[in-house]
């Protein structure tokens, strides 16, 4: 009897050590981070060096190879919310292009975020940041997710600072990276900083077709690119540019509801202005294919279902973007009246265009497919298991 109980004990004990070892240790796992000898190149292939001049790299904070580690390490470092349990990745995920596999992410205190987590990725390709573009730059933005009540709960920096100074594996880190260990929040936001404008996405299947005429891709993929551009379809109007996000700083209403019950750029303080309702920055559509689901509240889980909003499901609302009314569709002025960061562009334009009645598309099954096959086509693989993004925490 006590040899059987021993040998169930011995089971047990076993089971108890193989799952300690399972490869899936949450972000909060490893003590230290693990880094290779010389660091991983960041600076090869970030857009700027594509030659983008929207890449919104400031002048006192430039890509090097160890700030971005820094930044890494930082990004993954569960040490930087209130209780240890929650880092940027645990809402940013390398597997979902930086983005969340829910609609609401949960916080350091189980609680969940009341909007849907976006990709970061080309984040120097924006110049504004969040939904409803309340951060104008990077180094603005990245502290504000430690503060947040419901994201880290970090919510005062002297803290941070003296938290992380106690972690030995910072000084080396931090000399590195700005020659000196200091450690201060401007050094930690401008850390973060590199490291999401490194996370560059460009080895898509689209990006090899540019080099190639995209010979590479299939019928159904070229007719979902030739209805994306055309004139006729309201998509590139608003999704222009190499990141497919009208360059980073538009932000605009489509008609998802008659009212919006979080008004996106409406609600925000300086803002209080019905003008702006129901407006949310256009996000970019490179691998949305896996940062489902989708919207600023994360409302549609599939593509299909956010095409068919488009196709039929548009609501009439005051804000409405003409591009998405009767008789407004096929107009595209390209920089028509931004303003610039945190003014979206405001349409209609004087004048108006369109009906103001929402617009249905007539959409073929075939052209509803060929549209989803080509956004498909912007997914980068690549950047999803690229080791310099991954965990630091967790050995490899
Ligand atoms: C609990 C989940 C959570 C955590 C933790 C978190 N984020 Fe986020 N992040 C979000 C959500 C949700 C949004 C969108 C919020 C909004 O628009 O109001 C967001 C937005 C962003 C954006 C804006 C992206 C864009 O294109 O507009 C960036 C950049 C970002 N987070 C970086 C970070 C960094 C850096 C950290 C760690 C310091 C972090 N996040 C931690 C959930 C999280
Ligand atoms: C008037 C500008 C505009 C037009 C036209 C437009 N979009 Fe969008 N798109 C947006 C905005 C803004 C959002 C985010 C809205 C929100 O969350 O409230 C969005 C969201 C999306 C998303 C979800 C992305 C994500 O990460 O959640 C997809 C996919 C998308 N659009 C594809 C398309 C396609 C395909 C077309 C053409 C049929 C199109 N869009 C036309 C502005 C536009």
């Amino acid at each position: 009897m006590a040899k059987k109980i021993n040998l169930l004990l011995s089971a047990i004990a076993l089971l108890v050590v193989l799952n300690a070892c399972r490869k899936e240790t949450p972000v909060t796992g490893a003590s230290s981070p693990t880094l290779p000898e010389t660091p991983y190149n960041y600076v090869s292939q970030n857009f700027g060096q594509i030659g983008d001049p929207f890449f919104n790299q400031p002048p006192n904070n430039m890509l090097t190879n160890e700030g971005a580690t820094l930044g890494r390490v930082l990004f993954y470092d569960a040490k930087l919310s209130l209780n240890n349990t929650v880092a940027c990745a645990t809402c940013h995920k390398q597997n979902f292009a930086f983005a969340d596999n829910t609609a609401g992410s949960t916080g350091f205190e189980s609680k969940t975020t009341p909007r849907n987590s976006p990709a970061i990725i080309n984040a120097g390709m924006s110049n504004g940041y969040f939904w409803d573009i309340r951060a104008l730059t990077l180094e603005e933005q990245v502290l504000m997710p430690v503060k947040n009540h419901v994201e880290m709960g970090l919510e005062n920096f002297d803290n941070l600072e003296i938290k992380l100074r106690k972690l030995d594996y910072y000084s080396p880190l931090f000399e590195d990276a700005f020659g000196s260990a200091e450690i201060t929040r401007e050094r930690i936001a401008m850390a973060l900083s590199q490291f999401m404008r490194s996370m560059v996405s460009y080895r898509s299947k689209y990006d090899q077709g540019l080099n190639s005429n995209f010979q590479n891709f299939t019928a159904l993929e070229k007719m979902g690119k030739d209805l994306f551009e055309s004139w006729e379809m309201p998509c590139q109007s608003c999704h222009s540019g190499n990141n497919f996000n009208g360059w980073g700083t538009s932000a605009s209403n489509i008609g998802l509801d008659e009212n919006y019950s979080d008004n996106g750029m409406g609600d925000l303080s300086t803002n209080q202005d019905a003008a702006f309702d129901g407006m949310f920055k256009v996000p970019s559509l490179r691998n949305v294919a896996v940062t489902a689901p989708y919207m600023h509240d994360g409302r549609f889980s599939t593509l299909e279902q956010v095409i068919e909003h488009y196709n039929t499901g548009v609501k009439k609302h005051r804000n409405l973007d003409y591009r998405l009314t009767e008789g407004g569709g096929g107009i595209f002025f390209e920089g028509d009246g931004s303003g610039g960061p945190n003014i979206p562009v405001i349409d209609p334009l004087p004048g108006g265009f369109g009906s103001g009645e929402p617009r249905k598309l007539n959409l073929t099954e075939t052209q509803k497919r060929a549209l989803v096959a080509f956004m498909q086509t912007l997914t980068d693989y690549e950047l999803m298991r690229d080791p310099k993004f991954s965990n630091p925490f967790t050995a490899n």
